[in-house]
């Protein structure tokens, strides 16, 4: 390996959001890495930070070009006058909620699915409306682990009160890429109905090695022209605390909307940082391409340990993210029937074994069987996660008589 994904570093009292909001050993529950970044974004930053000004910057014309030529690879031709700079993509996916929906509309999400979804919904007085997923427990592969209701599906988009679709591709918690035919059958369902469809695709990159999403943009230009997709390094990269973004619509309508939604939100303003380091990012794919071979590698890990060391709780085959999705329903027993139960067994390992995995009900009600696992770790600490895990499960399989 090239690069360093082996070294354990001390991001306690640095005021991160994983290490420091709260006590726990292993907080495996936010979605950010335990790896440096690639060392052209850290000399980039670095850079900046040594210069010492720290005032207003602007978006540039090669930031866009860095998005063009990275999404050439994905078989999406953009163009300049197609992308727009934001701050983030939930700042985008507010901004979208605003100018294409009204107060009291319907937005349809696919659950279980990433909760700050709900949050933006319902803080922009807008209706959640759920597409549950369709769970396969018995199913050992990831085209079938969890599918689309398009029964459901077409059922809420008959709703004219449903304006909007949040798709998420690749889907959190999930850990599936959705495949071409899926998100043409949501595109012709999307436009019979009118419905706009906001593809965030922020973990696109973290395929499983020599696998590829789908961007939903290219699709066929009919089927994607009622369509806006949320891009970013962020994930990718773990720059998450840079909040660089962009979105991406052919259709002009919708982009001069748009342009003008995220100027009145005022969220088109970069920080010093975020256009170098996106930049940056972009040329650092040797160091991606590492990084989900040890993603991989990691998957492979627990998948092995939890065979063997706790068969109680099984991996949801998954071909993308660094979020594992853990079956834990074996583990629900009496006790928990008419209860938060991933809430509960959540608890219970963070106040027994200092290891905080985010409860499956955080991504909709039919999540409550299932712990979210960050898996993005040094092989030691994820290996030490994993032990936590087994400890905390067996005393509480002792205490529930399970
Ligand atoms: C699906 C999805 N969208 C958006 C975000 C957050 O994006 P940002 O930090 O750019 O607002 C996350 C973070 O985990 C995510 O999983």
């Amino acid at each position: 390996m090239k690069y360093n994904f082996d070294s354990i570093i001390d991001r306690k009292n640095t005021n991160s959001l994983k290490w420091d909001l709260f006590d726990d050993d292993y907080p495996m529950w936010v979605a950010d890495m335990d790896f440096y970044a690639a060392p052209f974004i850290y000399e980039s930053v670095n850079r900046k930070a040594k210069h010492g000004v720290y005032a207003y910057s602007f978006v540039n014309d090669e930031i866009f070009d860095s998005y063009i030529n990275w999404w050439e690879k994905y078989g999406l031709a953009m163009k300049r006058d197609e992308l727009l700079f934001a701050t983030g993509v939930m700042p985008s996916i507010t901004s979208i909620i605003r100018a294409f929906t009204d107060v009291g509309d319907n937005v349809l999400i696919q659950t279980p699915v990433y909760h700050v979804f709900f949050y933006v919904i319902e803080d922009n007085d807008r209706n959640v409306v759920e597409n549950p997923l369709i769970y396969d427990s018995a199913s050992h592969d990831v085209e079938t682990a969890y599918s689309i209701d398009f029964d459901d599906l077409e059922e809420k988009f008959k709703d004219p009160k449903t304006k909007l679709m949040l798709l998420c591709n690749p889907h959190n918690p999930i850990g599936r890429i959705w495949d071409e035919k899926t998100l043409e059958k949501i595109a012709i369902l999307a436009n019979k109905y009118d419905v706009l469809v906001v593809s965030d695709e922020i973990h696109c990159d973290l395929t499983d090695p020599n696998l590829t999403y789908v961007p939903f943009a290219s699709l066929d230009e009919d089927l994607a022209n009622n369509s806006i997709t949320c891009i970013s390094p962020s994930k990718t990269f773990n720059i998450a605390g840079l909040q660089s973004s962009a979105v991406f619509t052919r259709n002009k309508e919708l982009y001069e909307i748009l342009e003008k939604q995220l100027s009145v939100d005022c969220f088109n303003h970069p920080n010093i940082f975020s256009i170098d380091a996106t930049i940056a990012a972009y040329k650092s794919e040797d160091w991606l391409n590492e990084l989900r071979e040890v993603l991989f590698e990691n998957k492979m890990i627990v998948d092995e340990f939890l065979k063997s060391e706790i068969p109680e709780i099984r991996l949801v085959p998954a071909n993308a993210t660094y979020l594992l999705w853990l079956d834990c329903s074996k583990l629900r027993g009496e006790n928990f029937e008419n209860c938060e139960f991933s809430t509960s067994l959540s608890e219970f390992l963070r106040e027994n074994v200092s290891l905080f995995l985010s409860p499956g009900i955080q991504f909709g009600k039919n999540g409550d069987n299932f712990l979210r696992m960050n898996i993005a770790y040094p092989q030691d600490l994820l290996l030490e996660g994993l032990n936590a895990l087994k400890t905390g499960i067996e005393k509480f399989k002792k205490e529930n008589n399970i």
